[in-house]
């Protein structure tokens, strides 16, 4: 079974593409990935901003990303058509400016202060991709650039950047919060009796555990941040809403390994679900031999032979024979693991991208990346068709 061509050329060409969303599960190549498609619709023209996530230090340092400074840059490409821009999330800059941009300097200050903000808006699981989520629709508004592609931050799953406006908005006005906050809202007794002796106990272990100044700040954030709460959660209902328009279109990530692949499969479930437009899976760091010539057996059989027969170069033969075979073997499991994702989601186009020598960190190796991407379908060594490691068997 052979899985759609995904074609990202026509994608990335295509002016009514807007955002282009690049997610998936960690290390698995979506910094990579959105800055490389990110310069190759530079080259089609296009005026475009990616928005990466932490990316790596050499790759940021080639985009000209050296300092944290939350706002697009323009990356200089010489003898590029169109515009490549670039900026890097700063999540709590990010944080500040929505605290600021809906309070009064005096209420902003005050939650600044608050550690329990503080925390929040450095490390709470999810603030990173409501973050991105926030950034996102920033760029929009601003129409400044006609293509915006979002790399996702390293979460453990693809579909954390997908709950997180939610996740945030319930925690922000949540119940959970209002509750362990009652006792010293209603100041004391008072609140507890509203609630209940079960949840008395409970909120007294709480209360143990985070100590009683942790519950002071979280309940003096949450009356600072009270006027907000239909800010935070209008918005982040305007940004999913964005994701589902048309113009927008998602690009799934995996290696060839069954836990990326198992993500990759519930983030496409879950974009069928919201009615969210996928584009495809984007198969990166493949390894398709040099030759489909001669299967894995054949070389570890021919590989003895030479080393029976001897003589000059025999060794040196039988190594390369090995190698190969090796590398059969490899992308024979990856092709399997592939055709599982396949006939789970046979309407899912399917990009491999082959694992470079090194690591993508220059202008250079993004162009080189691209290429894999958007490039022609069937122009490889061997003759394999971009949506596959080894050619399909005749049956
Ligand atoms: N096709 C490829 N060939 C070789 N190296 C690659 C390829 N794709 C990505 N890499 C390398 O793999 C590493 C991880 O890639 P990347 O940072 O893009 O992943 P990620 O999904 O963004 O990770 P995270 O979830 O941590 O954000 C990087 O060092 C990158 O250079
Ligand atoms: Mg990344």
């Amino acid at each position: 079974m052979s899985a759609p061509a995904m074609d990202l050329r026509s994608l990335i060409e295509d002016r009514s593409t807007r955002i282009v969303v690049c997610c998936g599960a960690g290390g698995v190549g979506k910094t990579t990935t959105s800055a490389a498609l990110a310069l190759a619709a530079a080259e089609a023209g296009r005026t475009v901003v990616v928005l990466t996530i932490d990316p790596a230090r050499r790759l940021a340092q080639s985009l000209g990303l050296v300092e944290l400074d939350n706002e697009p840059r323009r990356v200089e490409t010489p003898g590029v058509d169109g515009q490549l821009h670039a900026m890097m999330l700063d999540m709590k800059r990010t944080f500040d400016d929505v605290v600021s941009a809906h309070s009064s300097p005096d209420r902003a200050q005050q939650i600044f202060e608050n550690p329990f903000y503080q925390a929040l808006s450095s490390s709470f699981a999810g603030t990173q991709e409501y973050m991105a989520m926030e950034k996102l629709g920033q760029l929009r508004a601003t129409d400044q650039w006609d293509l915006i592609i979002v790399d996702t931050p390293p979460s453990r799953s693809a579909l954390d950047f997908l709950d997180a406006p939610n996740r945030m908005g319930r925690f922000l006005d949540g119940t959970m919060i209002r509750l362990l906050t009652a006792p010293a809202r209603a100041g004391g007794r008072m609140g507890m009796r509203v609630v209940g002796a079960g949840f008395t106990v409970f909120s007294r272990i709480i209360s143990k555990i985070l100590g009683g100044q942790l519950l002071r700040d979280i309940s003096s954030f949450v009356s600072a941040l009270d006027t907000m709460f239909g800010g935070f959660r209008e918005r982040a209902t305007a940004t999913y809403e964005m994701l589902r328009m048309p113009g927008t279109s998602f690009v799934v990530v995996a290696t060839p390994e069954p836990d990326a692949l198992r993500e990759a499969s519930y983030f496409v479930d879950r974009l069928s679900a919201e009615g969210m437009p996928l584009a495809g899976l984007v198969l990166n760091r493949t390894h398709p031999p040099a030759t489909t010539a001669l299967s894995a057996t054949r070389a570890e059989a021919a590989a003895e032979e030479v080393l029976e027969a001897g003589g000059k170069g025999a060794k040196l033969a039988a190594g390369a024979l090995r190698v190969h075979a090796e590398r059969m073997t490899q992308a024979t499991r990856e092709q399997r693991l592939a055709d599982r994702f396949s006939s789970a989601h046979p309407e899912v186009a399917v990009r491999t991208v082959p694992a470079a020598a090194g690591d993508v960190h220059d202008l250079d190796g993004l162009r080189v990346m691209g290429a894999e991407l958007t490039g022609p379908d069937d122009d490889t060594p061997t003759g394999t068709p971009r949506t596959r490691i080894l050619p399909a068997r005749r049956s």
